[in-house]
């Protein structure tokens, strides 16, 4: 039986597809120089046809080969560096490292750079300039082809991951090598750069001396770190039970169905990952709430982005911070996303200026964007959302949440009453259904907290008196801004599914 070849990792196939492209001048952006090292020690073994000679340079060290030797005499020298390669006429990779230092300082290493371009291309010579800066010089900027290292995918990960892990057996540590359990790790991991990888794993198994499940919120709280370096892009700590929601159902039911499908590893085709949801309705009715939901529910990360903070200028350019949120958010997949508020930020397609460009590059990104992300949106004013948004297709489910009906608001009372450590049973919850028609989740709950402050200022147990009194206290929402509530209520019926099954 023939056996499959193991998978290839996004940047291999990248660079693959560069090198065959044969262009001869590379300029790769690479932080991480480890990583890049040994990507381009891979490439001239397997990207080149047959395997070819690599050679690394470098200002302290000059000109050395792969396999350990010693640096050849007299090329430190970045001019020198460069004739050495002229100097060779067999196919092979050479990598120098920081050549941007000298690309800029000299004119003849500038042009002996172009030479090289046109000689390196008849004799299959590649030459790679690595940097953790962008700085190719503008003569240059025709001859050299710019490629920046995306971060690793989970088939790099992994195989970075078996690196670590045998070389944390090897020093008398434990790893939990289970599939499942590693796939966890990788999962945990996506987003990082291999240097943070190696120091997020590091610090999970510094102490104990293991790596496995009991390693995961370490390497979470890792991840987290370098998500909230944006400024634009929160996690979201609070994650939320699908018991906590009253009500709700067919939401509930559809989300509940989706978990089976939202799993990035199945064999499933791509068409079928579910790529969001949107969620929309009378505020304090629990959209926020069921957002947090479906991240526990799906056992996902959860990662709010701060549509305030993308349009506060602080991050550059709107349009540019919001691509640069939802770039850094399919790194850091598999997660759920949330976009709350949606409509403050994409109003309406005519829109002009940045609000126009970041709905066009919205409804192109839900489309394009990678499998494993799960876009969950809310909004408020959703008369303020263009027509192509609510369009089935970009979400797979638009859902509208209406003011909770009589057995939903029993329920969220239950709720909330459970939760504070009160038992419903024992208080005539029913009774105060009719009473409260038109409220909205959030107020539910309010009266909940009053009511339990009262008796617990009065130092004696929660009586259903005070549940009552309180609620008729209460003047709902949906009465002091009645137009604008049944502006919204009738708007969405005709155009989003109800999250509710009918009363
Ligand atoms: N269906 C519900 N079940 C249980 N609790 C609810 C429900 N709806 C609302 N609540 C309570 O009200 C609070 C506010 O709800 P939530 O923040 O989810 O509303 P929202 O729809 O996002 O409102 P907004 O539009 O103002 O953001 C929740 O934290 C929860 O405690
Ligand atoms: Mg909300």
């Amino acid at each position: 039986m023939a056996s499959t070849p193991p998978p290839e990792s996004k940047t291999d196939r990248r660079l693959r597809e560069l090198f065959a492209a044969g262009h001869p001048l590379l300029y790769v952006l690479a932080p991480d120089e480890g990583r890049v090292d040994r990507l381009l020690a891979r490439a001239a073994q397997r990207f080149l046809g047959a395997p070819v000679p690599f050679w690394t340079w470098s200002l302290t060290e000059g000109m050395r080969g792969g396999d350990g030797a010693p640096a050849v005499a007299g090329t430190q020298d970045p001019r020198a560096a460069l004739d050495f390669i002229a100097g060779r006429g067999e196919p092979a990779l050479f990598q120098l490292k920081d050549f941007h230092e000298p690309m800029h300082a000299a004119a003849d290493v500038r042009r002996r750079l172009r030479d090289l371009h046109a000689l390196a291309a008849t004799r299959g010579q590649f030459v790679v300039i690595t940097s953790p800066v962008r700085a190719i010089p503008d003569e240059l900027a025709r001859d050299i082809l710019y490629h920046e290292l995306s971060v690793p995918d989970a088939v790099e990960l992994r195989a970075f991951l078996d690196e670590q892990a045998a070389a944390i057996t090897a020093a008398g540590g434990w790893v939990d090598t289970r599939e499942a359990t590693l796939d966890m790790i990788v999962r945990a991991l996506q987003g990082l750069s291999l240097d943070e990888a190696a120091f997020a794993i590091k610090r999970a198994v510094s102490g104990t001396r293991k790596l496995g499940r009991e390693s995961l919120p370490v390497l979470y709280a890792e991840k987290r770190l370098r998500v909230n370096r944006s400024g634009t892009i929160e996690y979201v700590a609070d994650g939320s039970e699908l018991e906590r929601v009253g009500g709700l159902e067919v939401m509930k039911k559809w989300l509940t169905e989706r978990h089976a499908l939202f799993q990035p590893k199945d064999a499933v085709g791509a068409e079928l990952v579910p790529k969001g949801v949107l969620v929309m309705g009378v505020s304090g009715c629990g959209k926020s709430l069921s957002i947090k939901t479906i991240a526990s529910l799906f056992e996902l990360p959860l990662y709010r982005i701060d549509m305030a903070e993308i349009f506060s200028g602080r991050h550059g350019a709107p349009e540019w911070a919001f691509a640069q949120a939802c770039h850094t958010m399919e790194e850091v997949a598999p997660a759920v996303v949330w976009f709350d508020e949606i409509e403050m930020g994409i109003t309406s397609a005519e829109a002009s200026g940045e609000q126009g460009r970041i709905f066009a590059f919205f409804l192109t990104w839900m489309q394009e964007k990678q499998r494993g992300l799960f876009v969950a949106a809310t909004a408020n004013r959703i008369d303020l959302l263009p027509a192509e948004m609510i369009r089935k297709g970009r979400f797979d489910e638009v859902f509208f949440v209406d003011l909770p009906h009589d057995s939903e608001r029993r329920e969220i009372f239950e709720i909330h009453l459970a939760r504070r450590g009160e038992d419903p049973a024992t208080l005539d919850i029913g009774r105060l259904v009719p009473i409260t028609k038109g409220w909205t989740g959030a107020e539910v709950e309010q009266c909940v907290v009053s009511a339990i402050t009262k008796a617990r200022l009065e130092d004696r147990p929660l009586k259903f008196e005070d549940l009552f009194r309180t609620a008729a206290r209460i003047v709902p929402l949906s009465k002091t801004m009645k137009e604008q509530v049944d502006h919204i209520r009738s708007w969405a019926r005709d155009r989003a599914a109800p999250a509710s099954l009918a009363e």
